[in-house]
């Protein structure tokens, strides 16, 4: 077991506390899934509930801090090189349709660069954490990337781009090039827990386009942290600019950035 830092302490409270309110929301959403009047106003008042949560408690322990913030955007605090970098709820689609899949993710950067996340799966009660230079951890317990190395036994989530969202026929090559060398690929709608479960060498890697900072920033240190590579499309550091990102284990990384290089350049 181990002791944890009085940052990650903060963040996971945080956590908790906002996860207590979003968990209440989703046991009405089955109830409200029925009715005519329809759920997505409902899900956004959780959302912005949690996210006020997260700010409150958040300010009370580090008030100089700032934020970006999904919903509620920039906040600057007199501490300008530390922010915090929040999704109160990732996976909104899974929550609005009563599919238990969604978390909270909270990341601090420092100086520009993340420094420590936090991703809450409240529903398993999964504690996701990392520190920089602290590892990775879940519920307290060492996590580390997978140690698969051949593509043909390895397993890769995505995200699949939807309505909005634009590379739709490059996505489908990805989606083909991917598919036809692997063992398998899954969707299940946030992002967060996919870098998470990287982290946790559940999957080999994980890899989207157009996402947001606050749906990478504490899965990049997650994976960092569990010995895994984290690069945009072009094997740079600048996935929280772009929005595009490839995280996977040490092994695999490489492999899964040139397969998806190749189809980027058709
Ligand atoms: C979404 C989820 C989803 C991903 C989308 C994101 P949100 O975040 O992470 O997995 O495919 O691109 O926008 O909207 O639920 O916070």
């Amino acid at each position: 077991m181990l002791q944890q830092s009085a940052l990650l302490n903060v963040m996971t409270a945080a956590a908790r506390k906002a996860a207590r309110g979003l968990v209440r929301d989703f046991g009405e959403i089955e109830n409200l899934q029925v009715s005519k009047k329809g759920t997505a106003d409902f899900v956004s008042t959780a959302d912005t509930k949690a996210e006020k949560t997260l700010v409150r408690e958040l300010t009370k322990a580090r008030p100089n801090f700032s934020f970006l913030l999904e919903e509620g955007g920039e906040i600057e605090g007199t501490d300008t090189s530390n922010r915090w970098i929040i999704d109160p709820l990732d996976g909104t689609t899974n929550f609005l349709h009563g599919l238990p899949h969604f978390s909270i993710s909270i990341a601090l950067e420092r100086d520009g660069e993340p420094f420590a996340g936090v991703i809450y799966e409240p529903v398993s009660d999964q504690m996701f954490t990392a520190e920089k230079g602290q590892g990775a951890h879940l519920n307290n317990r060492r996590i580390r990337v997978s140690a698969r190395k051949n593509l043909e036994e390895s397993l890769f989530a995505t995200g699949i781009p939807f309505a909005g969202r634009d590379g739709h026929d490059r996505y489908l090559q990805q989606l083909k090039s991917v598919m036809a060398q692997t063992s398998g690929i899954r969707r299940f709608g946030s992002a967060a827990l996919d870098l998470a479960y990287v982290a946790a060498g559940r999957y080999e890697g994980f890899w989207e386009t157009g996402l947001h900072p606050w749906d990478v920033a504490a899965g990049i240190v997650l994976v960092r942290e569990a010995g895994g590579y984290v690069t945009d499309m072009a094997g740079k550091d600048g996935m929280l600019n772009s929005g595009d990102i490839i995280a996977a284990n040490d092994l695999l990384h490489g492999t899964l950035s040139k397969i998806l290089a190749k189809t980027a350049s058709k």
